[in-house]
This record gives C-alpha cells, structure tokens and sequence, in this order.
C-alpha cells in the first residue's frame, strides 16, 4: 500500500461517493466503507472502489456467534475487501473463527468505543492483547493509544488510527485528535481521515497536502 491514508466515505448517497472515489484517485491509499453507505448500496460501493483501481476497508464492526462472524468474513473475502472491523468484545471464540476463515482480508479488533465513558486504557490494551493472541492482525485505536499499543504488541501489528486533524482544522466531534504527521511518527499503520479531506471543497488537494505531511 503505497499511502497510509484511508479515506472514510461518510457520505449519505452513492454519486456522492463516486465522485469522491474519483476525485480522490490514488492520492489516498483505500476507502472505509461504513454501515451507512454499505446498508444502503450494499457491494455495489465496494465495487465501484474495486472498478476505480482502489483497496477498500469494510467498517461493519462484526459482533455476533462464531459460526455467525466467519460466515460473514467469508462474505467480505469473496467481496475481495482489503480488511474489515470486528469487535473483540464478541469474545475469544468469535475471534478465532473470524482468524481461522482462509483465504481472508486483514482482520482489525475494535476495542473500546470511543463513546464508552472513563478511563478505558487497561481494557484497551486487555482486548488488543486478545486480538493478536486470536491471530487478528490489528486493531482500530485512538492516536493516543498508539504508544502503548506499539509497546505491547510490538511493530508488525496494524494499528488504524481515526481521530486525525491537520494542524488548524475544525475538530468537529471528535475529543482526542492528533495531527497526521505526530500519528505517523508515533506509530500508526494507516490515518482513517473522513471530514478533512470528505468536507474539503478540494479533497483531492487536502489528501495531497496530508499525504505531503506524513511522507507519502
Ligand atoms: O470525519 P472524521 O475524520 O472524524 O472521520 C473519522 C472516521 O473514523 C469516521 O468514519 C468515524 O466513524 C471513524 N471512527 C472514529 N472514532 C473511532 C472509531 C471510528 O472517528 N473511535
């Protein structure tokens, strides 16, 4: 993957998120395909990436029995998805199903919901441990976990890291932001940036501009 940026197509319709594709061409490295747009357009939007030459990121964070999950991973295999979220939270068994599935995209465990209140650290780290042990190959996290995470799980583990702002932008909701540049140097695989570069009235020259912070 010659970028680490992945941009979230948060967009509400699929000519929205066409043209993005388009535009956007390979001065990002893959797409993030959430529930709003897959619920809505299904593997059409994963296809319409594919089409355009482009790698992309299922967000569907999977939760569910075991035989429920690898089924599912299955699915997103034959979809040729480069990887896709499941929450460790669904525990050891679900992640060894998901893990065992071959051929399979990249495997991320999400942790902790940014949304969940307190001090979730330990349970952070407990749950990213789980996910490596599970043969998982990464994990989606707060810039500002990064450091122990890297520490923990040493430097071949995928760390996906949303919550990214460039020096002087709006920060919208997101509480614990990083730019892409101090992301980069602390350890993060791949940025998931969605409105810097999506809400731009250039998202071609933001992601350029991002992608010249962080080297490429
Ligand atoms: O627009 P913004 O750059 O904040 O988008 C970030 C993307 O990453 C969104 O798709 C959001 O759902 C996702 N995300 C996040 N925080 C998390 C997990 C995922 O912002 N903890």
């Amino acid at each position: 993957m010659k970028s680490k940026i992945i941009v979230a197509l948060d967009v509400d319709n699929f000519d929205a998120a066409a043209r993005l594709v388009t535009q956007l061409g390979d001065t990002v490295g893959m797409f993030k395909v959430g529930s709003q747009l897959f619920t809505r357009y299904g593997p059409r939007i994963i296809e319409l990436i594919h089409a355009q030459g482009r790698q992309c990121f299922l967000d569907l964070k999977f939760h569910d029995i075991p035989n429920t999950v690898a089924k599912a991973v299955e699915s997103a295999a034959a979809l040729k998805v480069y990887m896709l979220t499941l929450h460790t939270a669904g525990g050891e068994e679900m992640l060894r199903a998901a893990a065992a599935v071959q051929p399979r995209p990249l495997l991320l465990g999400v942790t902790v919901l940014t949304s969940v209140a307190g001090d979730q650290q330990a349970e952070v780290l407990r749950r990213a441990r789980l996910a490596r042990e599970t043969g998982l190959d990464g994990v989606v996290a707060s810039a500002h976990e990064i450091v122990p995470l890297r520490k923990e799980l040493g430097d071949k583990f995928v760390i996906v890291t949303p919550g990214i702002r460039p020096a002087g932008s709006d920060v919208g909701d997101q509480k614990r932001v990083m730019t892409p540049g101090e992301a980069v140097r602390v350890g993060a695989s791949f940025l998931v940036i969605g409105r810097p570069i999506v809400a731009d009235p250039d998202p071609a020259a933001a992601a350029r501009r991002i992608g010249a912070e962080i080297g490429g």
